[in-house]
């Protein structure tokens, strides 16, 4: 029996299959392990079931060197682990890919929806008891039907964006480092720069991995690509784009719209995107359903099981 912790509590049920095999010690508080909590306790297990909010540094990783086997992320992106480190140190890192794609696409879109309709202002409108009567110009958006979505990032969370806007009667532009020839054939979807998608986009959404070469990406020369009339969604990571430039153009008006569910320095916001009214903000709730929450954690458990029983992890990362 090998000891495993898991960082926060996770939906009931998710770690069954663990349990009946291993000890498994959750952290009992209703808060993130402080840097100090996550140095020391490391250092007593066999595996860690970690989240995105838990930085698994190169110091992080000297702690648990020699005693844990993997930390298993339960999320699919997986930028808070330095992935080098722990192969340097012989520790196994894995992800939860594929399980929260139609989730995390789902979110984009009531996102694209949200900030396209002003629903979240219309809302308010309504129970402040402004609503006097049907009107003819309050709340006036935008129409998908015809536009042009940009998917940034055409892997399995981008294609399942895309996939929702046939629905729509969109037109679909990507920019990926890889040519997708099975989702230009299945979406009609046509590869093309960054540049150029930025240009021609209606609606832009980001769904990129957090690397060296994403980080910033979306500069402040990039983002004046953008139509006045564009909206731009972001459910990958906060740091792909410049967060303060895009508050300027929301604040002026040189962008209709844009709705965020990530943050570079989460849980900051940056202050100058709060009160504004064409933008919608979220906490990072792009897997948070019932059903999707509870496959990430039987997979986050799963490759725990794999690694103890001495295989290798069934979602491997690698530098
Ligand atoms: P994925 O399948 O790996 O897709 C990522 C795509 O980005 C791939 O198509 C990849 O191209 C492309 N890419 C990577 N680096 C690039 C670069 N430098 N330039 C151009 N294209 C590049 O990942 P996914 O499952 O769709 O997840 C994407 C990200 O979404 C995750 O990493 C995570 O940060 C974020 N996410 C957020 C939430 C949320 O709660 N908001 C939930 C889930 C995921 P190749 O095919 O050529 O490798
Ligand atoms: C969430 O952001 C994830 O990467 O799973
Ligand atoms: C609106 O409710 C309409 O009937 O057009």
């Amino acid at each position: 029996m090998a000891k495993v912790y898991v960082t926060r509590q996770l939906p009931p049920g998710g770690l069954a299959k663990l349990e009946k095999e291993h000890q498994v010690d959750v952290n009992p508080r209703q808060r993130p392990l402080t840097r100090e909590e996550l140095l020391e306790t490391v250092r007593h297990y066999d595996a860690v079931i970690c989240l995105l909010s838990d930085t698994i540094d190169a110091r992080v990783i000297e702690a648990a060197r020699g005693r844990v086997q993997i930390f298993a992320n339960y999320a699919v992106g997986y930028d808070n682990i330095d992935v080098a480190a722990a192969q340097a140190a012989g520790i196994y890192v894995s992800n939860t890919p594929g399980v929260l794609t139609e989730a995390t696409a789902d979110l984009a879109w009531a996102l694209m929806l949200a900030a396209a309709r002003h629903i979240v202002a219309a809302h308010n409108f309504t129970v402040a008891g402004k609503f006097k009567g049907w009107h003819p110009t309050e709340f006036l958006g935008r129409d998908f039907c015809g536009a042009t979505l940009g998917i940034v990032g055409a892997g399995r969370i981008g294609q399942a964006t895309a996939r929702r806007a046939l629905g729509f009667g969109m037109n679909i532009l990507y920019y990926n480092r890889s040519p997708k020839p099975q989702f230009e054939a299945e979406c009609g979807a046509k590869r093309v720069e960054l540049e150029e998608l930025l240009r021609q986009s209606d609606f832009v959404s980001l769904h990129l991995p957090l690397t060296p070469q994403t980080r910033g990406l979306l500069n402040k020369e990039r983002l004046k690509l953008l139509k006045p009339s564009a909206i731009i969604v972001n459910t990958a990571r906060g740091a792909v784009l410049d967060e303060a430039y895009l508050a300027h153009m929301l604040k002026t008006g040189r962008i209709a719209g844009a709705g965020l569910d990530v943050y570079a320095e989460e849980p900051k916001i940056h202050p100058d995107l709060i009160g504004l009214d064409n933008v919608v903000l979220l906490p990072h709730i792009g897997s948070a359903s019932w059903q999707t929450r509870l496959k990430m954690a039987e997979m986050a458990a799963d490759n725990v099981l794999a690694v103890l029983a001495g295989k290798e992890p069934l979602n491997p990362v690698r530098p």
